[in-house]
């Protein structure tokens, strides 16, 4: 049995902090092998990148996710008690509720529902000065999705609950008050949610069927019992928060646009080339750095040994750049994507595999339909320009953004 290639440091929590999204990719140069193991937070890990990397991961047999996400991740952007940490009937039962809510229609409602934010905000946004669309994408975004989701908003709560999502979303990885802000909002987000899921339960809020929030408000698992409150609460934010994370693609999809002109004119009212755009936004720019599992029980793959208990982590930035499966990784592309479905496990921003069956992303589909919906009012629905400012896209921040968070000025409606 071969040696797995291991770091030369004995721990590398503080490496992955400075090195970024490229921490397993500049290993897996250094060693000359898509695997290779060290100790992160303490515990030893087994790092992997590539295509059959992500079908062996993506095995269930093999791997399972209970115990597998550090607790800091699970305190701020997963919760803890959600699907993300589910493994077999459990899982399939509550990823079965939650793909339950992606039918083609109810994804075009919500994509519809951008659309709306969108004509109203553009005659603000003509009056106005600098634009910063990240800020103004987050309440669009938050707004649509609570009134998709069945959720009341008062107009007054948007800004406050826009904070508690982004908060959540910018916390696991950080340390101190970014940190402690996660806390704090994943709390109060619980909170909100479970109350509104004892009022649906208690008949004295009334839900649309069909609606994220009555649909898990009235779940009942596999041994027939609802879900606890504040697990129902989980789900929900489940459904909420990247929802809204999908405003930071749509900032790069606006920097994709901004760096190669060319491409507005190609987008623009043509289904087919803003679907290879928007893949490449996804592919190209970094979002998830990586997907984390436990070793189920012992096996041996490509030579090399996996004991039971181990965690494994898949780099799913490093895969999207992997030269094997993207000749000129760096370039951004989007004509790569012309013809045919988009490889499972090589294609893998929001995982890999089955969305049903194993832990890929849950809103995938979502995640494209708003984005394509935000290339198309970018390019066909309006003008503007993009004053100087700090646009670069550091790796070494997760979750990364540009620090500007994309200023637009001199808007102007065209459609
Ligand atoms: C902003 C764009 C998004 C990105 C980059 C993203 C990324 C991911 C990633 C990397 C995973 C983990 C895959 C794994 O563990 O193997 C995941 C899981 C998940 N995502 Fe997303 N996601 C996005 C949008 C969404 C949206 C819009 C929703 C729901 C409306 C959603 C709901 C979920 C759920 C419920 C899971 C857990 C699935 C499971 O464990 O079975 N995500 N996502």
């Amino acid at each position: 049995m071969a040696t797995i290639p291991a770091d030369r440091s004995p721990e590398s929590t503080l490496a992955l902090l400075r090195d970024g999204y490229r921490f397993i990719g500049a290993r897996c140069n250094r060693y000359d092998s898509d695997i290779f193991q060290t100790r992160l937070l303490l515990r030893r890990t087994i790092c992997l990148r590539g295509r059959p990397a992500a079908e062996l991961f993506y095995d269930p047999e093999r791997f399972q996710r209970a115990g597998a996400m550090p607790l800091r991740v699970q305190r701020t952007l997963t919760g803890r008690g959600g699907v993300q940490g589910l493994d077999g009937a459990a899982h399939r039962d509550r990823k079965t509720m939650l793909m339950a809510l992606m039918t083609p229609t109810a994804v075009r409602h919500l994509g519809q529902l951008l659309d709306d934010e969108w004509r109203a905000r553009v005659p603000v946004w003509e009056g106005a000065g600098p634009v910063v669309l990240y800020r103004e994408l987050g309440r669009m975004l938050t707004r649509a999705v609570c009134a998709w989701a069945g959720v009341p908003m008062a107009e007054g709560q948007v800004v406050r609950r826009t904070d508690d999502l982004h908060a959540m979303i910018a916390s696991a990885a950080a340390i101190g008050p970014t940190h402690w802000r996660g806390l704090l909002a994943r709390r109060r987000g619980e909170r909100w949610l479970a109350d509104l899921v004892d009022r649906v339960r208690a008949g004295a809020l009334p839900a649309p069927a069909g609606s994220a929030l009555r649909v898990i408000a009235e779940h009942h698992d596999t041994q027939g019992r609802p879900l606890p409150r504040r697990i129902a609460a989980v789900e929900l934010l489940n459904v909420l928060r990247p929802t809204v994370a999908v405003d930071r693609f749509i900032v790069f999809a606006a920097l994709a646009l901004h760096d190669h002109p060319a491409w507005r004119q190609r987008v623009r009212d043509d289904d087919e080339t803003t679907g290879w755009f928007v893949q490449e936004v996804r592919r190209y720019y970094p979002f998830f750095p990586v997907a984390a599992a436990r070793v189920r029980r012992s096996f041996d793959w490509q030579g090399y040994h996996f004991p039971p208990g181990r965690r494994v982590l898949l780099d799913l930035y490093g895969t999207n750049h992997h030269p094997a499966l993207w000749p000129e990784p760096e370039l951004f592309r989007p004509e790569r994507h012309a013809g045919g479905r988009p490889d499972p496990f090589g294609l893998i921003p929001q995982g890999g595999g089955e969305h049903t069956t194993g832990h890929r992303c849950a809103g995938e589909w979502i995640t494209i339909e708003l984005m394509k919906r935000a290339v198309t009012n970018l390019t066909s629905c309006m003008r503007y320009d993009v004053p100087p400012q700090d646009l670069a896209v550091s790796l070494r921040r997760l979750p990364t953004l540009p620090p500007s968070g994309f200023l637009i000025t001199n808007v102007r409606r065209t459609a």
